[in-house]
């Protein structure tokens, strides 16, 4: 039976706001509650920006869901199940001994790490996070410490985590995993959002921890050195005292980066909000939006409602001028292929930012104060608030000497700016590669530069203008 989609994503939506308001709750400043201190609470200003550095400059990295769901691929006994693919367990309510079945069919002879991490270069991505478990209890790694993984369970008997880590740093991307640590819908006492289903999945969640999540977690720590540790769905079965538990292991690697869905009261590195853009960023906070590239994590044969290449772009282009990271994910199916439109869109990606990267990297947020879009006077999102409503006319991003705008809507034969709180002394098109000057006139905050008719990309034409002093950032501004 499946369960209401609704109820789903509500439950969900219920544990990710308890996670993030007792992230809220927790910040470095009030380090005396954590049974164990996290590296968040003891290391100096300096010392933190230090180990976000690559994060911060990366801004654009990819998501990979991938698990033995993509076997069904949102299709169970013949019938779609709504919700997302990697979900499918527990939204059609498949027994354990059921579900546990699927690895015998599970043999992606067409994975090629040095091929995925290929696109993700070609993409302008920075970084990989991989599911290394997700709710399904299923480890896609060698695991000594269950047995119900990709090297014991399927024919493939390959270990393509450890593909991907060799591959990303011969390619010289990071790489990172994401690790399901509450939920585990196939091992006694793991967590299940709105309840167990089968009887085989009774069990006392803290041996479930002792027993599985925290020697995988060692286990993916010690043997794959990843970069980022991506925790999810926390629950209130995660005390501050287990969590600290998972605390201690995570201290021994200093330069790791892990994000604020661990549970426990730990606010961890990074805000993560789901499949949107935050008006305002996450002022003075480092922050990743997470976003599927159709309607669903893990592959859905069925879901082909994909994102344009527009609406990605201009998603990242948001997300750089607000100061946040753009995690886009990709669901491989059970061949081990990333699916053609998928990767197509990446591609076209990657060839805007070939051209334009250098108004994304290494960026710091928008000079200005323009809002970009105003909250919606009828329309309310789940928690009853209005939804924001973004205008796609321009962004800027900006680093020293230099601020980019990101003209998303062609403005004709010239780009107006009333609030320009910039000393601009040059302006070019980023796209033009003679970087012919612009005429421009300022008088006081009143900017005006001089356009060719038509944009050099009807996406995204960047127009740089070059500024005397270093750009001040006001204080209201956003991001870090
Ligand atoms: C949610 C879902 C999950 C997905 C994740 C990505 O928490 O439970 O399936 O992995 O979001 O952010």
């Amino acid at each position: 039976m499946n369960l209401p989609c609704r109820l789903v994503k509500s439950a969900l939506a219920c544990a990710l706001a308890s996670a993030c308001a007792m992230a809220h709750a927790a910040t470095p400043a009030n380090t005396g509650m954590h049974p164990v201190a996290a590296i968040q609470d003891t290391e100096t200003p300096a010392q933190r920006d230090a180990r976000m550095a690559w994060w911060r400059a990366a801004r654009y990295g990819m998501f990979i869901h991938w698990g033995v769901y993509s076997v069904p691929a949102g299709v169970w006994h013949g019938k779609p199940v709504d919700g997302a693919g990697e979900w499918i367990m527990h939204d059609a309510r498949i027994p354990v001994a059921e579900y546990k079945q699927l690895p015998a069919q599970f043999d992606p002879t067409q994975f090629d790490a040095r091929t995925w991490v290929s696109l993700a270069r070609a993409a302008g991505m920075k970084y990989i996070v991989i599911t290394a478990k997700h709710h399904d209890g299923f480890a896609m790694f060698d695991s000594k410490a269950n047995a119900f993984n990709i090297v014991d369970a399927t024919p493939f008997k390959r270990d393509p985590l450890r593909a991907l880590a060799d591959e990303a740093k011969r390619q010289g991307i990071k790489f990172g995993v994401y690790y399901s640590q509450d939920q585990d819908w196939t091992a006694p006492g793991g967590a299940a959002i709105g309840g167990h289903w089968d009887k085989a999945q009774d069990g006392d969640f803290a041996t479930y921890l002792h027993t599985k999540a925290i020697p995988q977690i060692k286990e993916l720590l010690a043997k794959y050195h990843p970069a980022v540790l991506w925790f999810d769905t926390p629950t209130r079965e995660m005390t501050p005292q287990l969590a600290a538990e998972i605390v201690k292991l995570l201290d021994r690697y200093p330069q790791l980066i892990w994000n604020n869905r661990l549970g426990g009261g730990y606010p961890g590195d990074t805000e993560t909000p789901e499949q949107h853009i935050p008006p305002q960023g996450f002022p003075g906070k480092d922050w990743e939006t997470c976003m599927t590239i159709n309607d669903t994590w893990g592959y859905k044969s069925g879901d082909t409602n994909f994102k344009s290449t527009t609406v990605l772009l201009r998603n990242l282009v948001d997300i750089a001028s607000k100061g946040g990271n753009y995690l886009l994910n990709v669901g491989p199916d059970s061949h081990g292929v990333i699916p053609a439109p998928e990767a197509q869109r990446l591609r076209v990606i990657g060839q805007w930012l070939a051209v334009n990267g250098e108004s994304i990297y290494g960026t710091r947020p928008t000079p200005f104060a323009d809002p970009h879009g105003s909250y919606s006077a009828t329309r309310k999102d789940a928690n009853g608030k209005p939804v924001w409503v973004p205008t796609w006319d321009w962004r800027a991003t900006q680093r020293p000497g230099k601020v980019y705008i990101h003209l998303l809507e062609w403005p004709g034969t010239s780009f107006h700016l009333a609030d320009a709180t910039i000393h601009a002394t040059g302006a070019y098109l980023l796209a033009d590669p003679k970087h012919a000057p612009l005429k421009f006139t300022q008088h006081g905050t009143r900017l005006d530069v001089q356009l060719p008719a038509r944009p050099l990309d009807p996406v995204d034409t960047v127009l740089v203008v070059t500024t005397g002093t270093r750009v001040s950032i006001p204080r209201q501004s956003r991001g870090l």
